[in-house]
């Protein structure tokens, strides 16, 4: 038996939520389909580290597919991050992608715990991006969800899942809503990523809109500690934001990027795509009143680090 199971474990916030679990010496069954997303070599390299462990197992293959019941004991935890993520292609032929892997995955996995009758802890990665647009300021999480993107209406309904299968069958579940998490190895769509590529090789940045939207960027190492604290507590709570609660205009981080770089970025101004958020801001409090939540590094720092990631690529380390 494992002590915890990681769904979606060679993704970006996967790969670090497995290898923080086997630092505090669990035994952890990573679940991962590597699906076409994005580059397989990236997701390869995340796992690296884990791979070396004697207590880690790797199942290639869609959650759908996998006979979970068999690893899963009354004490485990199920870590469930595996999904189709990313705002602005969730328009179109792809939605169908949105559908099967944060819709009919998640609610195989519910079904699986159910039916295995045990009470599994279950914490589901779920998104700012349920918030969609909402009034000025923090977004606590009694708000309204009011998803302005196909992937949020996805999350949201993982979220609904969660909700009625805890309700119906007293399972423990939790959703926590990330906020765009930065960091070592984060997706090659997101904003950081392509900004820091761009200024390796001296392109210029694509920048949507006026970039004065607001991003509660936060920094992977503080989602992936507020994942483990929601996996440890019992907590009674359906939902919990996992934010830094200190949102930047998308500017105002380009321009600490190119602090962090040495030289500013060149800039070319772009449409803003459909489904992009106007704003995005963590109301943290429930999470530190029930879990402790702290998030603990800054927007300076986390840039740092994931700058110090992008050039070691760039010297062939895979870490
Ligand atoms: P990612 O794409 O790097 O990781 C997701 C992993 O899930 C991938 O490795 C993929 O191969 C795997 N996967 C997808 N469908 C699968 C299936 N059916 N069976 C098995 N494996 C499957 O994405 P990420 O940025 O690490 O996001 C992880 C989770 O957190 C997602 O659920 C995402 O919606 C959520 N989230 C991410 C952010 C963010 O800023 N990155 C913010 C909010 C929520
Ligand atoms: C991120 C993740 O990609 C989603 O999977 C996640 O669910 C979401 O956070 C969340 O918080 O729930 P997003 O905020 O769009 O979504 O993250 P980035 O890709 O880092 O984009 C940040 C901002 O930069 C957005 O306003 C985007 O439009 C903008 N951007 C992105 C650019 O201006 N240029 C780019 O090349 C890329």
């Amino acid at each position: 038996m494992f002590d915890s199971v990681v769904t979606g474990s060679a993704g970006f916030i996967g790969s670090h939520l497995t290898d923080r679990l086997l630092d505090r010496g669990e035994r952890v069954l990573g679940i991962d389909s590597f699906d076409s997303y994005y580059g397989r070599p990236q997701k390869v390299a995340n796992l690296e580290g884990a791979l070396a462990s004697p207590r880690f197992r790797l199942l290639r293959a869609d959650l759908r597919r996998v006979p979970l019941r068999r690893y899963v004991g009354a004490g485990t935890r199920l870590y469930h991050l595996a999904g189709q993520p990313g705002v602005r292609g969730s328009w179109g032929e792809r939605f169908g992608h949105y559908v099967e892997n944060n819709v009919l995955a998640t609610q195989a996995l519910f079904e699986t715990v159910r039916r295995s009758g045990r009470r599994t802890r279950v914490v589901y990665a779920s998104s700012s991006s349920v918030y969609g647009d909402q009034p000025p300021g923090a977004m606590p999480e009694t708000a309204r969800p009011n998803p302005i993107s196909p992937y949020g209406m996805t999350k949201l309904a993982g979220e609904h899942l969660a909700r009625a299968y805890a309700e119906a069958y007293g399972l423990p579940i939790v959703s926590t809503r990330f906020f765009t998490v930065f960091g070592p190895r984060q997706r090659p769509d997101m904003a950081f990523h392509r900004f820091f590529r761009a200024a390796a090789t001296g392109r210029p940045i694509d920048v949507y809109g006026t970039g004065r939207q607001l991003r509660d960027f936060t920094y992977v190492d503080d989602i992936v500690a507020g994942v483990i604290l929601a996996g440890d507590k019992e907590v009674d709570a359906a939902v919990l934001n996992l934010g830094r609660g200190s949102p930047v205009a998308l500017s105002e981080a380009i321009r600490e990027i190119g602090r962090v770089v040495g030289h500013p970025l060149p800039i070319r101004r772009r449409p803003l795509p459909a489904g992009d958020p106007p704003s995005t801001w963590s109301d943290t409090r429930l999470a530190r009143r029930l879990l402790g939540y702290r998030p603990r590094v800054s927007l300076r720092e986390g840039l740092e680090r994931q700058w110090a990631w992008h050039q070691s690529l760039g010297r062939g380390s895979k870490s």
